[in-house]
This record gives structure tokens, C-alpha cells and sequence, in this order.
């Protein structure tokens, strides 16, 4: 079945569209872009997206699907309907999976499960290390084979600089996005918190800027030494940022991503012993979140992505220490995009493009991230006035992990549409 949007703000950085136009959809592919009312389509299904702004749909690179192994957290189905309801149409997910996803057979679990159960599109990222335990490198090309996009030990570093040194050589050779979780576990130890004044007020242990620095500043160099695409996942600090400026600016392949909660909260937020504040890397300074607000608007940073990572109540309702780390974010990630255009941080046009042109260039999916005829027809339309008042109950994530309960958020997904059909309606 066609499908007809019309009436709506049409905005894609990538093309430089933006304006009123309706788009016809047939066939999974983006068939027409015509001025307001120019698209005749008998017997298409029709979106009125009056008041709306329909956008090339939002791709994040950092999700953790907890498929398989922890799905008392997350499943393929429950994280693809939370990607849905905030708008994302493809999601790339991480390997800290159980069993870890580094070999091809879990990397086929999961693009099957993702084709029978998800309902966007999913993009696996495969192990660096085996068991991400950093001693020797996973089955890169096997996985390469089984359709993984990257190579990530996301959630532990690769501490090891060799390895660390032929996981990029490897990557350099299969084409793929190396993505460094960047925290030098020595110097982090079992800090739980920013190192600072929070963390000594709250008498817990600290994990300072410089244990995520210097792991930025090492990748980088082995990128250099190597020419592999690296891209550093939530950055959180000043100079890690300056770092990225320093290398772009030299010419090493390095981009990088920041989360809403890093741009939107500070160490404060932990105050009380709130775990649902406590993530890796943790909340940080003001100063650290202005700085990423800077990054945001000069366009140092690439991407937005969420680092979403559920985790049930009785990992979270603990004590501080022993809490697991991370929020879910799928859900609120375009709401808190829309607080930097509200306070012109950013432009709306620079939102979209680091929640959807950029992280499609990144990946190399060139059927997305852009509105054009022969596209996929995967597309955004969120109504950018809407206000809710975020409840746990609204989440479609299996978990409700997020210290954004109770914040009126602006901006509400009305429509998220992937390959021509609608998979999210509110
Ligand atoms: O807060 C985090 N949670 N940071 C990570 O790097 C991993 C993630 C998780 O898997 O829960």
C-alpha cells in the first residue's frame, strides 16, 4: 500500500530540504517529494501531518538490545518498539550481549530475531575481544560476514594497546567502524560517580575526566598510526572533545558521538544516591556539559546517540555502588535534542543531522539518513510543540530506567515510518 504524507514541514539537512512538501511512499522506497498538495495518489493511505516536521528517520548508533541473554532487561522486540515510539527507524546494537556477540553465530541469532521479532531496522555491532575480555580479537570477519557495521567493546575498553593497535588493522581491512568505549579501567577503578565535588560530598569513589582522555587520546593516535575509522562513543569531557577537534583537524578518521543525558545533566543529578544518574561514563561537570553543548553547535561532534541500556528495577533499586549503570533513552532522546533548539544551542537542522544524516553517513547506509526519491523510506514525523509529562508506564521499553521521570518534555513522535510502513502511531 502507498502511502501519502502531506501538509507537514519536510527538513533533511542532507538534501537541504526544508519546507512544505508531501512525499509519497511506494514500494518501501521514497517514490515522490513534491511541493504542499502537487502529489496525487488514488488509493494511497494518507497522513495528515499538519503542524508536523517529517525527517529522514533517526538512526542510533548505540543501543544495547540485551538479546541474548539478558531479556528479563530488554528483548529485540521490546528495544525495536522503544526505538519506534522515539523515532528511530534503525538502531545499531552492542555486543554486550550473553553470550557476547563475537562470532557469527550470535551475530546471525540476531539479525534473524531482529528480522522475525524487531520492527526497525537493526544493525549488529560485533566484539573486538572475545568475551570482551581484551586478550585476543573475536571472529571479525566471520561476523563482517554475518552483517555486523562495526566492532565495539563497548561496555569494558580494550585496555591492551596492541590488541587494541590489530582490532583496528582488522577493521581497516573489512571496512568497519571501530567504536572505542573509551575509560582506562586502572585509573576509572571502581569509581561510580564524576571525580569532584558530588562525589566527595556523597563520600562515594570518583572516576576523574582523565580515565576517559587518555583512552580518547591513545585511539586516536593508534587511528593514525593504522587509518582505521574510529569513532569514540559518549563522550563526556572538555578536552576529550578538544582531542577530537585536535585529530579532525590533523586528519585522522575519528568521529564521535555524545548522549542526551550527558548533554542535559551534570553530577548534581546523582545527589541522593540516585542510581537512575548513575551510567558509565558518569554525568559530569558543568563545565564538561557546556563544552558539549559547543561541540554540538561547531560541529565537532557527529552524532547523538543514546546509549540506551535497560536494566531491571532490582539492578537499580540498590545500593549506589553495587547499582548497574546506564538509563534507557530511545524514548526521550529527540525531547531532549528539542531543549538545545529551544534554548538555540542548536538548530533544528543540526538536530536532525546528528540523529539521522550524520550517523547514516558514518555507517555507510546510503539508502538512509536522507530524503530522496529511490530512498528508503524510512522517516520521522514528530510534532516539535507536543508536550508530555514523561511517566514510566508511557516507556515501551521492557525497563524504566531513566532519571527524566516526571520532566515535562517537549516533542512528541507522531508517526515513525521504516521501509513504507508504519510501525509507531501514539
Ligand atoms: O552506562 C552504561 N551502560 N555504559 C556502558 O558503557 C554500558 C552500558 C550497559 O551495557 O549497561
Amino acid at each position: 500500500m502507498n502511502l501519502l504524507i502531506k501538509n507537514g514541514r519536510l527538513l533533511d539537512p542532507a538534501t537541504g530540504q526544508d519546507g512544505l512538501f508531501d512525499l509519497l511512499c511506494a514500494k518501501g522506497k521514497i517514490a515522490q517529494v513534491a511541493p504542499k498538495g502537487k502529489i496525487k495518489s488514488e488509493g494511497a493511505t494518507v497522513i495528515d501531518a499538519t503542524g508536523c516536521v517529517l525527517t529522514p528517520g533517526f538512526i542510533d548508533m548505540h543501543t544495547h538490545l540485551r538479546e541474548p541473554g539478558f531479556e528479563h532487561k530488554e528483548t529485540i522486540e521490546t528495544g525495536t518498539q522503544s526505538a519506534a515510539a522515539g523515532g528511530f527507524t534503525s538502531i545499531v546494537c552492542m555486543a554486550n550481549t550473553n553470550p557476547v556477540n563475537d562470532n557469527a553465530v550470535i551475530t546471525e541469532f540476531i539479525v534473524r530475531k531482529a528480522k522475525e521479532k524487531g520492527i526497525v531496522n537493526v544493525f549488529p555491532i560485533g566484539a573486538i575481544s572475545r568475551g570482551l575480555e581484551g586478550k585476543s580479537l573475536a571472529d571479525i570477519g566471520q561476523m563482517t560476514e554475518a552483517g555486523i557495521v562495526g566492532i565495539s567493546d563497548d561496555g569494558h575498553t580494550v585496555m591492551n594497546s596492541a590488541l587494541m593497535r590489530k582490532a583496528l588493522q582488522y577493521a581497516k581491512g573489512f571496512n568497519l567502524l571501530v567504536v572505542s568505549h573509551a575509560e582506562d579501567e586502572n585509573l576509572s577503578g571502581h569509581g561510580s560517580i564524576n571525580e569532584g565535588l558530588v562525589a566527595t560530598e556523597l563520600g562515594l569513589p570518583g572516576s576523574p575526566n582523565a580515565a576517559e582522555e587518555i583512552i580518547v587520546a591513545r585511539d586516536i593516535l593508534l587511528a593514525e598510526l593504522t587509518g582505521a575509522k574510529l569513532h569514540i562513543a559518549h563522550l563526556s569531557t572538555r578536552v576529550g572533545l578538544e582531542l577530537v577537534a585536535a585529530a579532525k583537524k590533523r586528519g585522522v578518521t575519528v568521529t564521535c558521538e555524545v548522549t542526551p543525558h550527558h548533554f542535559t545533566l551534570t553530577d548534581e543529578a546523582v545527589r541522593g544516591y540516585n542510581t537512575q544518574a548513575k551510567m558509565r561514563p558518569p554525568l559530569r561537570s558543568e563545565e564538561d556539559r557546556l563544552a558539549l553543548c559547543r561541540g554540538l553547535k561547531d560541529g565537532i561532534i557527529d552524532v547523538i546517540a543514546t546509549d540506551h541500556a535497560p536494566h531491571a528495577s532490582f539492578e537499580k533499586e540498590v545500593e549506589f555502588t553495587e547499582a548497574a549503570n546506564g538509563i534507557v533513552g530511545l524514548e526521550t532522546a529527540l525531547s531532549l535534542g528539542l531543549r538545545l533548539v529551544q534554548a538555540k544551542v542548536i538548530s533544528l537542522a543540526r538536530l536532525i543531522e546528528l540523529l539521522s544524516c550524520n550517523p547514516a553517513r558514518i555507517l555507510g547506509l546510503k539508502e538512509k539518513g536522507r530524503i530522496a526519491v529511490g530512498a528508503d523510506a524510512d522517516l520521522t514525523l514528530f510534532d516539535p510543540e507536543k508536550k508530555r509529562k514523561l511517566e514510566p508506564r508511557m516507556l515501551h521499553s521492557k525497563s524504566h530506567n531513566t532519571p527524566f521521570n516526571d520532566w515535562e518534555l517537549t516533542g512528541t513522535i507522531q508517526y515513525t515510518i521504516v521501509g513504507g510502513n508504519v510501525v509507531y502511531q501514539p
